[in-house]
């Protein structure tokens, strides 16, 4: 029988710990995100439908986004024991410097729709961070105020072709001219894709006031206030525009761009170029024989194609055949720190994540962001001690199976 006494105070007392009372609705929500996943479930609640769908979306039945995750899930860790793991360095070459971490922010369009404060709260963390951000052609913020806002941020100037090449090139002397250190093309969106969700929810750019927006607003009010109490939305290269994202991207984008073009663009830019969206070993070749000094593996996150290949399972074969003449980063479906780490392990040289950090600007602004940056950081450290290894270089195909 077990022995039973009634608890004395000073036994209960010492395990009476409440948790911290925080006053700050958001920093009480992002305190109890611990992973990116719940960044995503905060950002559902603080946002319109509309605009977590265009976020959290993929194009047609998001074949591809699915595939992209499920294979950074599916995947098996293997790690190697008894090593000295007490001090782990997390530091990566980018472009040929090192960066704090092995991921940069992917450029992403319409930021300040997600949040007011936008692309410069993104620029912000990464500035503090030593994180790599590239801004979007589409972009709610200009290249000169992002500049601005993080002075001393690794920015980059993510540049779609447009019919009017002297947009373009006006485009890329105002990046030159604000300090943005590389070029990155991006050259899957040929035509946009068919992103269902926002057709279904009639997303346009500005907001439309509907009887279904109108309503809404009645549950997120925090949302629209924000929106029609700060700046227009504006775009970083185009002066305004009004409709859906795909006719827009229709109307700008050129249809005709070949690779030859890209002599056009080495022409007009003499800074370091990054061609992103690359889905083949050919195209990744052809790329390289063009001069490119980084690629990456993407799909745009599954919102072009449907059924592309899982960029990942690209990764070991575009390094063989041409990893020693350019560096190798890979997106599209990176949800943690592990899935940084497994890409590094099979041979790409740095990652990119976009929603990953959009959620959590869409659960709480730049903080939102810094804890999502703050998330992936740890992760990215725990797996790596987990492995048995302390520096980025020491990860390898051993430590990595794919299904
Ligand atoms: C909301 C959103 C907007 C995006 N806008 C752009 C863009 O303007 N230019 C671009 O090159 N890629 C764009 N992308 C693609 C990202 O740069 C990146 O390839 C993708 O988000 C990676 O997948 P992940 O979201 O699973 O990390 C966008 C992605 C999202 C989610």
């Amino acid at each position: 029988m077990t022995q039973r006494q009634i608890p004395k105070w000073s036994e209960l007392k010492p395990l009476m710990r409440p948790k911290p009372l925080r006053f700050d609705a958001t920093e009480r929500r992002l305190a109890d995100a611990l992973t990116i996943a719940d960044l995503r479930t905060v950002a559902r609640h603080r946002t319109p439908r509309s605009v977590f769908d265009y976020t959290d979306g993929a194009a047609e039945a998001e074949i591809t986004l699915g595939r992209a995750r499920s294979l950074f899930r599916n995947l098996e860790l293997r790690p190697s024991i008894l090593h000295d793991v007490s001090a782990v360095d997390t530091t990566t070459d980018m472009l040929g410097k090192p960066a704090a971490v092995p991921f940069s922010f992917a450029p992403t369009g319409f930021t300040r729709l997600m949040h007011h404060e936008g692309e410069r709260a993104v620029a912000r963390v990464a500035e503090r961070r030593g994180i790599p951000y590239a801004l979007s052609t589409m972009g709610t913020t200009s290249i000169e105020d992002v500049a601005e806002a993080a002075p001393e941020a690794r920015k980059w100037f993510q540049l779609y072709v447009w019919k009017d090449r002297s947009a373009g090139e006006d485009l890329m002397g105002r990046a030159k001219a604000a300090g943005y250190e590389a070029l990155q093309l991006t050259v899957d969106v040929p035509v946009a894709g068919a992103r269902l969700r926002d057709a279904r929810n009639g997303f346009a750019i500005p907001p439309a006031l509907t009887v279904k927006t109108v309503l809404d607003a009645a549950t997120h009010p925090a949302w629209w206030m924000n929106l029609l109490t700060t700046e227009p939305l504006t775009f970083a290269s185009l002066s305004e525009w009004s409709g859906t994202v795909a006719d827009l991207l229709d109307k700008l984008f050129d249809a005709t761009m070949t690779i030859a073009d890209l002599e056009w663009l080495r022409a007009s830019w003499d800074g370091p170029l990054i061609i992103k969206g690359i889905q083949t070993i050919e195209d990744a070749r052809r790329v390289t024989d063009a001069g490119a000094d980084a690629i990456v593996l993407s799909n745009h996150g599954g919102r072009q194609l449907d059924r592309a290949p899982v960029p990942l399972r690209l990764v070991p074969d575009v390094v063989e055949a041409v990893g020693d003449r350019t560096e190798v980063w890979v997106d599209t479906g990176i949800m943690s720190g592990a899935d940084i780490v497994a890409a590094l392990a099979l041979g790409a040289d740095a990652t990119m994540v976009g929603r990953a950090y959009l959620y959590g600007l869409m659960a709480g602004g730049e903080r939102g962001v810094d804890r999502a940056a703050e998330i992936l950081t740890r992760e990215v450290r725990r797996t790596m001690a987990l492995l048995g290894v302390t520096r980025v270089d020491e990860l390898g195909p051993q430590h990595v199976r794919l299904p």
